[in-house]
This record gives structure tokens, C-alpha cells and sequence, in this order.
């Protein structure tokens, strides 16, 4: 018998599941697990097999299915257009404005195909990067597919960044090619996509064409000699559907994705062809249960790892429906998600804690006035759930049937790393166990094991294939940000407890990352957009808790001389961080301070402000300046 409050899973859903026995499968993945990674790989196709499954002789600098010939867009289409799946749908889409769409799996390769064939004409080669810059429109998975299928490395830059985000993203990752649309409807308003594109490129030198999907039809400006139209492109005779494959490496990096970590920029994380593949399509195989005859809906944004991994590789990878929405989730209604669901036959639901909160406040009357009854599976992503929106979701959503598959994951890990399975009994709250054949562990400040129930450092002790390969450009970050603490192990930047039945619980991050509403945000990017402006000398950014978005962002800011104080000013700096990170990071209060408590050498220390806004005691502060 397990712990505390358990919802053990139906025989019915037991009976149905692809996994059925948690245990078995797991002592297979443990006694053998680079046979069982194999196995896996073998689902999938390759142009040539692997020397290795596993290649450790460079650590951290980990190699999987060395030696192999693949290319994941193979096996996200040419695979599927080969047998009946080519009408199949590979991707239900619907606009905020009520627009459908819908593409066969023959479509969408037809489309890549095309696109494919538009870059190339750009020039774009194998290893290029290109930026991607999109609300959430069918093109978005056409342009990362394109890309990936001649081998460049796409690098999405999520389309509720703003001007300066943008720019230091393009900069780093030296794109020729920036692919983005005219706007973006999100809450019946229009997001200027390409106005702030315009304005970051005027702060980076890097971009020679500007590929522009008409979506919202406002007015914009077009830069003659630079910016282009997708829909003309498209329609030009070089936009042929034939376009050859590229036949990359297994450690051929497929993409990168800029992430927040504990200091200063963003960091791009690599991501490869072959491991990233075969992580990805098993752990949704087997956590999502995914059926031939499911339409299932991740109703992330592309434009983050989720998205990435279980919007377009994953489902594709699989052959299953996606289902796709542009918009807000209470836009016009509070209905809006709960009515797709029912028009579509959404069979799996998967979403993040803070929209749970969301539309749990406008009340269960909004979500009992449709049929729900097609659901089978519920999911939870980005931050962790709270018992109380984790019962909601079971009882009003789920109608009590849907067990919920509560993911642990990183942008870093590319794939589920503590996660259930339908046939495994849940607790709210805990996302379970490591996949099957992964070791992980909580460990205290010199590297122990701590004690059940304790909280420590959450660390993972084997290399999985989908792992991040380094940080592009910056291989010794790499090893020191995730490597050199415990060496040998993978450190998180999680704390967490494990119980006496072996749960996991993820208490939350222990660096200068905040994750407001599943978004990870970094402190540092948050202070040095405050700092950008004129008024401001020095800024401080901490998470604090917050009842819908998990965590929301209180800032401290020391004004330079001759500044005033004022509501006023305290408006145009939350609006300055808008414009430059993103609304996403707006900061939920601006305080004028004389002071930051500093470490002797100069660091701020976030977690005596921490403390005193919580009016808890700041612990240790022996190395703080007078
Ligand atoms: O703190 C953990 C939290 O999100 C972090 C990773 O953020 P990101 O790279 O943006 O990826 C989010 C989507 C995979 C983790 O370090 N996190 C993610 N999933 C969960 C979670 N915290 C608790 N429960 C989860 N299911």
C-alpha cells in the first residue's frame, strides 16, 4: 500500500494503457538500459544503424547512437506518407478568430517541402541557424520542419518575447534568416510581431532576409531588398514539393533554445537529430499512451521546449492528430478551451498548472456546460500543481476517469524525466517516479542522499538521450552550470523531496531562475531591462508566490540622481521591461530602495529580500556588507 492520498488507475484504463506494468518495464529499463533505448530506436527509421548506443568516453559530453545516419523529419513525415497515415491529419488548428485549418500528413510534407526549398533558394545551408519568431499558426511547425529537413538548426524564440530578447537571441546565435509573421492574435488584440522584429534588428547585424507569414493583415512595414512575403515565396516556381532530405548524423544538432539560468544571458541549449528523437517519441508513446486513433492537444507554445518536444517532434514522431489553438484560453469566453475540446474530440489534454488556476477561477459551470466525455488523459506541465488545482482538474475536467500525468521535465532534458503512466497510482501533487531506467536522486549540500521526505538538490546520475549535447558556443559553461557541483551527475537546479514510496516531490528552483505562470524567466534578464533605463542605477528581481501564475516578480530599484520617485515612473518601468523582455516578465511590483543587501564581493542577495518581503527570518547572513 502506497502513502498518503492515492488515486489508484481503473482496471479499464489499465486494461487499454501501452504500458501495463510500470514495474516490468522499468526492471527491464534498469537490467539493460542502452538495450532498452535500443529497442526503442529501433521503431524509428535510419539510413544507417549505430556503432554505439552509448558513447561515455567524453564526459559530460555524452554521444548517442554514434555512427547512425537519421533525420528526425524523416520520421516525423516521409515515414508516415509512405502508408495510410499520408491523409491522415497531422495537425487541427484554430484560430483565436475562430479560423480552421487542418493538414493531412501529406500536407504538412508538402508544405515543408516547399518551405524547405524557399530557404534553400536563401541560401541557407546545413548548420546555418535560422530565427523563428511566431505566434502559435500552423506555419511555425512548417518553417521548424523546413529547417530541420536541410539540415539548419532552427532556434524559436517564443512569440511573447519582445524587442531586446529577440535581438540578443538572433545576435548569439548569428541567424542569417529571421522567419516571423505580421502580428499574432492573442486576446482579440494583435501582438506586432514584425514591428518589434524591425526594431530588434536594428540592434543586430546578422539578418539578411526577413521571411514574413501574413496572419493578421495589419499594416506593416516591408523592407525592401530584406523582408519577404511567405505566401508569394510559396507561390514562387522554385517552391517545388519535391525537396531532397539532408541525411544528418545522429549528433547532428536539429535546434536551440534559449533558456534562462542562474547568471547573466540566456543560454542556447543544443539539441541533436538521433537521441532527441528517440527520447522524445518514446516517453510520449508511453506516457501519453498515444493511439492511432487519438487527437491529442499540448496546448503549450511552440516557441518553449514543451512545445518543441510534444507539439511538433513528439505527436509527428507518433503520427498522431495534434490539435492546435492560437489564443487565449478565456478569449471570448471562459468556455473557449472546454468548447474545443467537445467540438474536436480532444482525447488528451495536455496543459500547465497556472491555466488549471486560471480557468478554475471562472468556475466549474463554464466547463460542465459541454460534453468532456472523449477525454481519456490529462496532463500537467512547467511548475508543480498544487493538490487543490490537481483535484479540480481530476474531478471537473477529467470527470474522475482521466488519470493526470503530472511531467518533470527541462528545457535541458528535452524529454519527461519524473513522470506517471497511466497504469501507475498518483498522488496530487507528485509527478511519481524517473522513467523507467533513469537514476536520480536528492542530495544534500556535500552530495549525500538525504533522508525520505527531506528536501535537497535534485540530480540526475544517468545520461538519457535526449540530454542537451552543451550550450552552443559554450561548452565550459555547460560543464560547469549543470556538471561541476556533483561531478558525474546532472544537476538540476531543482529541490526536491522523494517519499517513502519512492515520489518525487519538486519543491523549486534553487538558482536565480523564476517561473512565473511555467515561463522561465532569469532574474538577471529582468534587472539588467530595468537598468536599461535611464532612471534606473541598480535593480534586484525575486520571485514571490502567487495564487494563479505560481510565482509572480517583485523588483527593487535604486534610483540615479535627480530621478523622483513616482506612481508615474513606476508604470513606464513596468512598461520598459514589457518592451524589452516581454510582457511575460512585466513585474507584478516596482519598490524604490536606498539599498540592496550585498554580498562583500558585490552580489545581490536575492534571498534577504526574499525573506523580509515574507516576513520570514533571511537565514545566514554572515557574508553579507555592512
Ligand atoms: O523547476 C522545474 C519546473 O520547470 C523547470 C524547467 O523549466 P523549462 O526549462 O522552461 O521547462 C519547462 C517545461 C518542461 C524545472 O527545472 N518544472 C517543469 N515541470 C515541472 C516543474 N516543476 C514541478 N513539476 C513539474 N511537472
Amino acid at each position: 500500500m502506497l502513502s498518503g492520498e492515492v488515486y489508484y488507475p481503473s482496471e479499464e484504463v489499465i486494461k487499454n494503457a501501452n504500458v501495463k506494468n510500470w514495474d516490468e518495464l522499468n526492471e527491464r529499463a534498469v537490467k539493460d538500459y542502452e538495450g532498452f533505448w535500443e529497442e526503442m530506436a529501433k521503431e524509428l527509421h535510419w539510413f544507417e544503424k549505430w556503432q554505439k548506443v552509448l558513447d561515455d568516453s567524453d564526459k559530460p559530453f555524452y554521444k548517442w547512437f554514434t555512427g547512425a545516419k537519421t533525420n528526425i523529419v524523416y520520421n516525423c513525415l516521409d515515414r508516415h506518407v509512405k502508408t495510410f497515415r499520408r491523409n491522415k491529419l497531422a495537425l487541427i488548428w484554430e484560430g483565436e478568430d475562430g479560423q480552421l485549418r487542418t493538414m493531412s500528413y501529406f500536407a504538412l510534407h508538402r508544405e515543408v517541402c516547399k518551405f524547405a526549398n524557399v530557404l534553400k533558394s536563401m541560401g541557407v545551408e546545413k548548420g546555418d541557424r535560422v530565427t523563428i519568431y511566431m505566434g502559435r499558426i500552423p506555419e511555425i511547425v512548417i518553417a521548424m520542419l523546413a529547417a530541420a529537413r536541410i539540415g539548419a538548426i532552427h532556434s524559436v524564440v517564443y512569440g511573447g518575447f519582445s524587442v531586446e530578447s529577440l535581438a540578443e537571441r538572433i545576435e548569439d546565435s548569428n541567424s542569417k534568416v529571421l522567419i516571423t509573421a505580421d502580428g499574432a492574435f492573442q486576446r482579440g488584440k494583435i501582438v506586432p510581431l514584425k514591428q518589434i522584429a524591425d526594431e530588434a534588428l536594428q540592434r543586430c547585424g546578422t539578418v539578411e532576409h526577413v521571411l514574413v507569414v501574413k496572419r493578421t493583415d495589419q499594416e506593416i512595414n516591408m523592407e525592401s531588398g530584406r523582408d519577404l512575403w511567405y505566401h508569394e515565396l510559396m507561390n514562387l516556381p522554385i517552391a517545388t514539393q519535391n525537396c531532397a532530405l539532408e541525411i544528418m548524423d545522429a549528433e547532428d544538432p536539429l535546434f536551440i533554445l534559449y533558456t534562462s539560468g542562474t547568471t547573466g544571458k540566456p543560454k542556447a541549449i543544443l539539441h541533436t537529430h538521433g537521441g532527441y528523437m528517440v527520447g522524445v517519441y518514446t516517453t510520449l508513446k508511453f506516457v501519453f499512451d498515444i493511439k492511432e486513433e487519438d487527437r491529442y492537444w499540448c496546448a503549450a507554445d511552440p516557441g518553449w521546449i514543451t512545445g518543441h518536444s510534444y507539439i511538433v517532434y513528439g505527436p509527428l514522431l507518433n503520427g498522431t492528430t495534434s490539435f492546435m489553438y492560437e489564443g487565449a484560453p478565456n478569449f471570448p469566453y471562459p468556455n473557449r478551451w472546454w468548447q474545443m475540446i467537445e467540438k474536436y474530440g480532444i482525447n488528451i489534454l495536455y496543459t500547465a498548472p497556472t491555466a488549471i488556476r486560471g480557468l478554475m477561477r471562472f468556475g466549474e459551470s463554464w466547463v460542465k456546460r459541454h460534453d468532456l466525455s472523449s477525454l481519456r488523459l490529462l496532463g500537467s506541465v512547467g511548475e508543480p500543481i498544487n493538490p487543490e488545482a490537481w483535484k479540480w482538474y481530476y474531478r471537473v475536467v477529467g470527470n474522475e476517469k482521466c488519470p493526470i500525468m503530472d511531467t518533470w521535465w527541462q528545457t535541458e532534458t528535452g524529454m519527461f524525466m519524473i513522470t506517471p503512466m497511466p497504469c501507475v497510482p498518483l498522488k496530487p501533487g507528485s509527478g511519481s517516479r524517473p522513467f523507467p531506467g533513469i537514476q536520480m536522486d536528492i542530495l544534500d549540500e556535500d552530495g549525500n542522499p538525504v533522508k525520505p521526505n527531506e528536501e535537497g538538490y535534485l540530480v540526475i546520475k544517468t545520461p538519457w538521450p535526449a540530454m542537451l549535447r552543451t550550450v552552443y558556443k559554450d561548452p565550459e559553461r555547460y560543464v560547469n552550470q549543470y556538471w561541476s557541483k556533483y561531478p558525474g551527475y546532472y544537476m538540476t537546479g531543482d529541490s526536491a523531496r522523494r517519499d517513502e514510496d519512492g515520489y518525487y516531490w519538486i519543491i523549486g528552483r534553487v538558482d536565480d531562475v523564476i517561473k512565473v505562470s511555467g515561463y522561465r524567466l532569469g532574474t538577471a534578464e529582468i534587472e539588467s531591462a530595468l537598468v536599461s533605463h535611464p532612471a534606473v542605477a541598480e535593480a534586484a528581481a525575486i520571485g514571490l508566490p502567487h495564487e494563479v501564475k505560481g510565482n509572480a516578480i517583485y523588483t527593487y530599484v535604486i534610483l540615479k540622481n535627480g530621478y523622483e520617485k513616482s506612481t508615474a515612473l513606476i508604470e513606464e518601468l513596468r512598461k520598459h521591461v514589457a518592451h524589452e523582455v516581454g510582457p511575460i516578465a512585466k513585474p507584478e511590483s516596482i519598490e524604490f530602495v536606498d539599498s540592496l543587501p550585498k554580498t562583500r564581493s558585490g552580489k545581490i542577495m536575492r534571498r534577504v529580500l526574499k525573506a523580509r518581503a515574507l516576513g520570514e527570518d533571511p537565514g545566514n547572513i554572515s557574508t553579507m556588507e555592512d
